[in-house]
């Protein structure tokens, strides 16, 4: 890429993402590409890191209070993400640096994915596949492959934001029963933090045809739960033995959110006991997966790598809009789609 020598503003963007928002960014500042699909080291992160006034990132860039400290001119990480929890807000907020990210543009995409994995798995869709390709195929046969039906079938939805209420709206077009858990409903046997919107939350779910529910029923009555919702310290670890002994048997469960909110080794057991029916995993404990982990023994589980967003169309307005938080920050603003809106900016505007 390029360097214009002139734009005082520097950017290290530590992945190559759409070619069209790089090129916008180098409109207004010096950019400085980490041109490789592999993560920056974390010492090429730091040193990358130290001239720059902004990071475009990705959620595979851990930024903790250290990492932050060691970055005296940074004023905005835009995280390619709508998560943010590689990064230590609150650190980023005292350092004055801005968190951006791109909630919004993705949910259709994700939404797609959840509702993929779910069929997938209900339908014994890679099973079967994985089955042909082993040249197993002999004839139809009237119990080859039975599934589950997913039409017909009650959908519950943990979280009800942009991507949660997307999903609810494929399942609705297949003729599901959806009911969901909010902020506003207990989780985990607490009432948790109101959302901004509830009343707009309610007009929602009136559309989708969903029904707000405690996660508790929530979990009995789910043939499938589809977790959407983000990782935070609250719903770390919130999917364990006692919930997912809590959840109807045979239920599917389909994770595009965050592995750490499910104990994976909980659901391994779940699935191997029968307890649980299947599973559709886009986001794992540990990111990637250990080719040798034991989950992937299972023929009723569906793992992809963490490509929930992934489209042409979506990567693109993704990119654009970390781009456009970036270039706020640069204005003087707080970014459009901030995750710590109450910070106070570090970077000045620059001749
Ligand atoms: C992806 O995981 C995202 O948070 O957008």
């Amino acid at each position: 890429m390029p360097a214009r020598t002139t734009i005082a503003h520097r950017v290290f963007v530590t992945r190559p993402i759409a070619e069209a928002a790089i090129r916008r960014l180098a409109e207004s500042a010096r950019v400085d590409l980490w041109d490789d699909d592999a993560p920056p080291p974390p010492a090429d992160l730091a040193e990358h890191l130290r001239p720059c006034d902004a990071v475009l990132a990705m959620v595979s860039d851990r930024f903790d209070a250290a990492t932050i400290a060691g970055a005296p001119r940074l004023g905005v990480i835009s995280n390619l993400a709508v998560g943010v929890d590689n990064i230590d807000l609150a650190a980023a907020t005292r350092a004055h640096v801005a968190v951006g990210h791109t909630p919004g543009v993705l949910a259709e995409t994700t939404a797609d994915l959840a509702f993929a994995l779910m069929m997938a798995v209900a339908r014994r869709v890679a099973e079967a596949d994985r089955f042909v390709r082993a040249g197993r195929w002999r004839m139809w046969t009237p119990r080859l492959m039975l599934g589950r039906d997913v039409w017909g079938a009650t959908l519950g939805i943990v979280g009800w934001g942009a991507i949660g209420q997307a999903v609810a709206r494929r399942a609705s077009g297949f003729g599901m029963r959806v009911i969901y858990a909010s902020r506003e409903t207990p989780m985990a046997g607490r009432r948790a933090r109101a959302s901004a919107t509830p009343a707009r939350a309610a007009t929602n779910a009136s559309a989708a045809g969903a029904e707000r529910v405690a996660l508790a029923q929530l979990f009995a009555e789910s043939d499938f739960i589809s977790l959407n919702l983000p990782l935070t310290a609250e719903t770390r670890g919130m999917i364990g033995r006692t919930q997912i002994a809590a959840m109807k048997r045979g239920a599917i469960l389909v994770n595009t959110a965050r592995g750490a909110i499910v104990d994976q080794s909980a659901l391994e057991r779940a699935l191997r006991t029968g307890h649980l029916g299947g599973a559709g995993l886009d986001v794992t404990a540990t990111e990637p997966i250990d080719p040798r982990d034991p989950i992937l023994e299972l023929p009723n589980v569906v793992i992809t790598p963490h490509i929930g967003s992934a489209s042409h169309a979506t990567r693109l307005k993704m990119a654009e809009l970390a781009v456009d938080n970036i270039l706020d920050v640069f204005a003087g603003r707080i970014p459009r789609r901030c995750a710590n809106p109450a910070v106070k900016l570090r970077v000045a505007r620059r001749k």
